[in-house]
């Protein structure tokens, strides 16, 4: 059985008073029982803050990007070891803003996948087709090779220390959500590629679904076979609407 997992992208939002508010205001609102793991991927400076309130809690930290290297001269990046020392547990690659708008490749995303791995923090690799690439019937072939780039680089062994994040991008920040049939195609697709290489890998793994998800549409979502939780952008900048999410989990 497969433990839920929801994930808050903060992106690029907040201040630092808003920030310590927000995470707060989560961290009360979990249930001590909750039977879903939760973590926020927080801006790079809100991390120092973010790290002190989950301290002894069970919101677990993340960031939204890791740098393909340990250290050393690489302007603006921030390394999995610097991650770590503030206790991030996970960190996002690939996710299609970096993509598209900092025309990050397969190539560097599997770095970035790679090191995060070395360095004991569980990447989320985001994966996703654009609108024009579902309409011209492309969608699996670019999972496809969006999910090779890092199984040719690291290994098909490497995703069990790895989330997916299925993030349609035609449904990112758009509030048109993939419907539950649409969603739970793709997952399923995607654990049948992994699954013919590695079954065992591929029942455990844990595959999100990202995309204008909202507390109306989560029990859905999460409710089919191959959706685990999700990894949430708008809706987890508000605690009210972040915790019904998670509850639908
Ligand atoms: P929205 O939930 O705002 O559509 O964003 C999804 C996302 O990009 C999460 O990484």
């Amino acid at each position: 059985m497969r433990r839920s997992l929801v994930i808050g992208n903060w992106k690029m939002h907040g201040t630092r008073t808003s920030n310590r508010e927000l995470i707060t205001q989560i961290q009360t609102g979990l249930n001590e029982g909750q039977n879903c793991d939760v973590a926020v991927c927080v801006p790079f400076t809100a991390i120092p803050d973010a790290s002190a309130t989950v301290a002894n809690s069970t919101l677990r930290l993340g960031a939204q990007n890791v740098a393909n290297a340990e250290q050393g001269a690489y302007t603006g990046e921030v390394s999995v070891g610097m991650l770590s020392e503030y206790d991030c547990q996970y960190a996002l690659v690939g996710h299609s803003e970096r993509r598209q708008i900092y025309r990050e490749t397969d190539e560097l995303v599997a770095e970035r996948y790679e090191y995060a791995i070395k360095g004991g923090i569980t990447p989320v690799l985001c994966i996703g087709e654009t609108d024009e690439e579902r309409e011209q019937g492309k969608t699996f072939a670019v999972i496809d090779e969006q999910l090779s780039a890092v199984i040719n680089h690291c290994g098909i062994d490497s995703l069990s220390k790895a989330v997916i994040a299925y993030e349609p991008v035609w449904a990112i920040g758009t509030g048109k959500t993939a419907t539950p049939d649409q969603a739970q195609e793709v997952h399923a697709y995607i654990r049948n590629q992994i699954a013919a290489q590695n079954a065992d890998i591929a029942e455990k793994l844990i595959i999100l679904y990202g995309g204008s998800v909202k507390p109306e549409n989560a029990a859905e979502l999460f409710g089919r076979d191959d959706i685990d939780g999700g990894l949430i952008g708008g809706a987890s900048l508000q605690a009210d609407s972040f915790l019904a999410i998670i509850n639908a989990a």
